[in-house]
């Protein structure tokens, strides 16, 4: 960068960790501050807290230099720029639990009056600090919790009364009033993967500012900085706009799934090929030939919890989200699709039945709202032994759904040995590789939610949509 700038980020979660090392690694002076221990003392020691292709090496470069990290909410101060990257979890009506947002946003206020009180700003000055949402909240919650949450900490308005200077830096003219802070608030919603953040925040197909005093535009400007070429659009709008459109974003991808999802099952149903529909449909500029690989449905952190609240959100200003409704509604009865069809072929009561694959998706070990879930649920419930693979995710499935019934398998070979079938959920490279290990199976059906393997002879094969 041309202007290095100190920023704290609050939440050292994937979200928060990720834009930490990308930030120090564009030249900025940045402090981590986190309420837990273990991701302070991880990134302190130069190890990245959560895993992500690229992060490890990141905060290694940089911590101890322009990277640390700390429990104290002092740092904020100290900075111009503070993002909260906090967790936003559901609440079981699928609306946010923001608390931890509130709580943050509180602690902020809080840390900048104090500072403010030992004379961190000096006299007569207005020193300008910019507290930007990251985490995902729907549209209202940055005028209705966040900003009320930090004038409850900094004990006024984000703008000082008194201030009658409108330039930082500028208050020759009120020498004995002492230095405050001018608090703005802004939105910057993240589109990040799973799996590829790094590079996914290094390249952005857009950046979306939601601000409403220039200044903090021109602030976030110069945080992102090196990205702002000219082939990324910078979204330039308000605060709940910004965040909206990040619904709206996740939204569409769902739904999109779900639309496939469901052209699919109609294309089962009259023995077409669902893949060579999407190929074609997506050969149209204004589909997109991408997120058309219909299967299982989706899984994942995101699209869950982003659809779930923005229903909720619609709810509350008593809108029916019906589409969007629709969308769940499809996305749940996938695995149920996947099981009738295995039902066809085998039953599978007594029988040992292979579960290729538990993340919810390639290249991660996560397995939040993994369509496995419902699957070997499904299994045990027909009285099937289900034997699961997975490369990586068998220790994340057994933390989170401890209820699941199933014996972990070494490798697919050792899952599909004396099967009576096998059902794919997620779509590993190397399940396409599987060819003789078919052999093994004692009765050879596959039922494939992902479309990895290949129809062949000797086996009895059914793709979800195809
Ligand atoms: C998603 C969004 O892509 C990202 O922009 C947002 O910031 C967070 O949520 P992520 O959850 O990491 O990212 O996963 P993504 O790669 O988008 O896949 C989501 C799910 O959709 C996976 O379960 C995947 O298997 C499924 N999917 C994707 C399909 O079933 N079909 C497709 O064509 C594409």
């Amino acid at each position: 960068v041309q202007d290095s700038m100190n920023i704290t980020i609050v939440g050292s979660g994937y979200v928060g960790t990720t834009l930490a090392a990308c930030l120090a690694d564009f030249g900025h002076e940045v402090v981590a501050i986190d309420i837990d221990e273990d991701p302070v003392r991880a990134i302190n020691a130069g190890e990245a807290p959560i895993h992500e292709p690229g992060l490890d090496e990141l905060v290694a470069e940089h911590a101890g230099e322009n990277l640390t990290a700390t429990k104290d909410y002092a740092a904020v101060a100290d900075a111009e720029v503070t993002f909260l990257a906090l967790p936003t979890p559901a609440r079981d009506d699928g609306s946010l639990d923001i608390a931890a947002i509130e709580s943050g946003s509180e602690s902020v206020g809080e840390a900048l009056a104090r500072a403010e009180q030992a004379g961190a700003v000096p006299d007569g000055e207005i020193a300008r600090h910019l507290v930007v949402i990251k985490s995902t909240v729907t549209p209202a919650v940055p005028e209705e919790v966040v900003v009320p949450a930090i004038e409850r900490g900094l004990g006024r308005a984000l703008k000082p009364e008194l201030s009658t200077s409108d330039q930082e830096g500028n208050g020759a003219d009120d020498s004995d009033t002492p230095g405050q802070f001018e608090v703005g608030m802004a939105t910057n919603p993240e589109f990040l993967r799973e799996g590829t953040a790094v590079s996914d925040l290094l390249n952005p197909d857009k950046m979306v500012f939601g601000y409403d005093a220039e200044w903090a535009g021109d602030r976030l400007e110069g945080v992102f900085e090196p990205l702002l070429t000219d082939e990324v659009p910078i979204v330039r709008t308000d605060p709940a706009t910004a965040m909206m459109i990040k619904y709206a974003n996740n939204a569409f991808l769902a739904s999109k799934i779900s639309l496939i999802n469901e052209l699919g099952n109609v294309c089962k149903e009259y023995g077409i090929d669902a893949y060579e529909v999407a190929d074609a449909i997506g050969l149209d500029d204004r589909i997109g030939e991408q997120f058309l690989r219909s299967g299982v449905g989706w899984g994942g952190s995101c699209f869950n919890k982003d659809v779930d609240a923005l229903r909720a959100a619609a709810r509350d200003r008593g809108y029916e989200p019906a589409l969007l409704d629709a969308a769940v509604a499809v996305n749940d009865t996938q695995p149920a699709r996947l099981l009738a069809l295995l039902d066809e072929h085998v039953d599978v009561d007594g029988k040992r039945v292979a579960v290729l694959g538990l993340a919810f998706k390639p290249g991660t070990d996560d397995t939040r709202n993994s369509r496995a879930v419902p699957v070997i649920e499904g299994l045990t419930e027909r009285g099937a032994d289900v034997v699961a693979y997975d490369p990586v995710a068998v220790d994340d499935i057994r933390d989170r759904y401890p209820h699941l019934r199933f014996e972990a398998a070494e490798s697919a070979r050792v899952a599909l040995s004396g099967a009576h079938a096998a059902v794919v959920v997620t779509d590993w490279d190397e399940f396409a590789a599987l060819d003789s290990e078919f052999d093994s199976m004692a009765e050879p059906v596959v039922v494939d939610g992902r479309r990895v393997i290949e129809r062949r002879d000797g086996i009895t094969y059914e793709g979800l949509t195809w």
